[in-house]
């Protein structure tokens, strides 16, 4: 009976004290670091009204010049009805990997999509404009060649997920460059003028761009194809941004925005940049300033550095260096391999966190992979705490913009696309979401949240559809 219900306690301190409990005990220098990643209910709702506050000066005329979070008009002023049809490309733009879509659109379902994808070297990401253009251009000659498109002009839909400033639907000025890319020559330039030519020039293709638009945006449109109220797009992948439906009267950066015939615009946030005047501060610590450096845009898009796919592998591995510098972790083990940047792939924190519990199947394999050959099931628990928490408050960052677009929107209920590489692969983040928006708002469950399906394809393809013959 006593045997019974020790084993019971033990369970029950397991469950709810687990790793942690076991980490206060045997590292608690690396749950003290951990501490400082978890940001409680008051915090968070306080960086949710802060981030409502930056939409709302991005909105403004008089504010927008200096904002922090841009607002950028994205001229989408209706949401797709289902009466698209005809066929339609897509290029998609934005990470390590770019793709070309073909679409054929009938009433209210896609008949068929097919895909290409090419991979991006870095040379290309950091060499000249001009290099990234032609190249592009050509990947979309060969798409267009081995899908037989002949002398049919096509409307194309540009999904180029960099901060863009829209002066209309097909022409947008390149702010800066984000998630690695450098490319000279296109900051301050129309991103659609330089690939229309880059693909005039080689005159064998016959494609003409009619709209340029964001990753959130894209998803945010194809969400809406199937789930007409949705209002917002997400994006949680190499970078971080958020769309979402603002009343017309309220972008005042649109000419005639408080006579516009059209009620609603969607919205282009920027929000990665959200904290670059310091807002983020209280929650940001030693590792994230480091890491903030040593990038290649110090000092830009720092809710981007705290939560997306780019950088959360890296600030494990800050963390891991340190906690090896005190000699806590890994017997003191401090193999070359891990003062590698970006050696820590933010992959492999979802491989670590899918394991089930008490198994380390994957952390021993990312162990392996990072030179630290160990058995230690403590450490192990102890890698995975640390991945757990910098998963936790990206999730809990995420659910603040979510919570602060609503705000804005002052909705009771819709549905939130959401889409990139933590979304889909994390094995938890999508119910972290779920669950620290239970924290924050009363009615959570008004707000549905759903993974798009190929959203930055189906969504240039749907925009395109809309802009075809203006
Ligand atoms: C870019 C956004 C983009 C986001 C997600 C950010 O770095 O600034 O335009 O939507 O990444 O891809």
């Amino acid at each position: 009976m006593i045997r019974k219900s020790t084993r019971m306690l033990r369970s029950y301190f397991h469950l709810f004290f687990g790793p942690a409990f076991r980490l206060t005990s045997r590292f608690p220098e690396a749950f003290e670091i951990c501490k400082e990643f978890r940001i409680g209910r008051e915090k968070m709702l306080q960086i949710a009204n802060a981030l409502t506050k930056e939409i709302q000066l991005g909105l403004a005329r008089e504010t927008h010049p200096q904002a922090i979070v841009k607002c950028f008009l994205t001229y989408i002023q209706d949401l797709p009805t289902g009466r698209e049809r005809g066929k339609f490309m897509a290029l998609d733009l934005g990470g390590t990997n770019f793709r070309c879509l073909l679409v054929n659109l009938t009433d209210g379902a896609v008949m068929q999509s097919t895909l290409k994808s090419f991979a991006i070297s870095e040379e290309l990401m950091q060499g000249p404009g001009t290099d990234l253009f032609d190249f592009i251009a050509e990947c979309l000659a060969g798409f267009c060649k081995e899908q037989n498109i002949g002398n049919d002009r096509i409307p194309l839909g540009f999904t180029f997920s960099f901060p863009l400033q829209q002066i209309g639907i097909n022409k947008g000025i390149l702010r800066r460059w984000t998630k690695g890319f450098r490319c000279e020559g296109v900051e301050g330039k129309d991103v659609v003028e330089l690939l229309q030519s880059a693909i005039d020039r080689r005159g064998d293709v016959n494609v003409k761009i009619v709209a340029i638009l964001n990753d959130s945006t894209s998803t945010l449109v194809s969400c809406a194809y199937s789930h007409p109220d949705c209002r917002i797009g997400l994006i949680v992948g190499t970078g971080v941004n958020a769309c979402y439906v603002e009343q017309t009267s309220k972008a005042e950066m649109l000419d005639g925005y408080e006579s516009s015939q059209k009620p609603i615009m969607i919205i282009n946030t920027e929000l990665g940049a959200f904290g670059d005047n310091g807002s983020l501060d209280s929650v940001r610590t030693v590792y994230d300033k480091t890491l903030d450096i040593e990038s290649v845009n110090p000092g830009s898009q720092t809710l981007e550095k705290c939560v997306s796919g780019m950088y959360l592998g890296e600030v494990v591995r800050h963390i891991l260096l340190d906690l090896m510098r005190m000699g806590v972790l890994f017997r003191g083990m401090r193999p070359d391999e891990m003062q590698t940047k970006w050696i820590f792939r933010t992959r492999f924190i979802s491989e670590i966190e899918s394991d089930p519990p008490e198994v380390f199947h994957n952390a021993r394999v990312v162990l392996y992979h990072l030179g630290i050959k160990t058995d230690d099931l403590n450490d192990m628990a102890c890698l995975r705490y640390i991945c757990d928490s910098i998963s936790l408050r990206s999730a809990q960052l995420t659910s603040c913009a979510i919570v602060a677009m609503i705000n804005q929107m002052n909705v009771e209920s819709c549905t939130v696309a959401i889409d990139g590489g933590l979304c889909r692969y994390h094995p938890h983040y999508r119910n972290l979401i779920e669950q620290q928006m239970s924290i924050l708002l009363k009615n959570a469950s008004a707000y549905k949240i759903v993974l798009s399906e190929d959203g930055s394809g189906l969504g240039a393809a749907l925009v395109a559809a809309a802009f075809a013959n203006k």
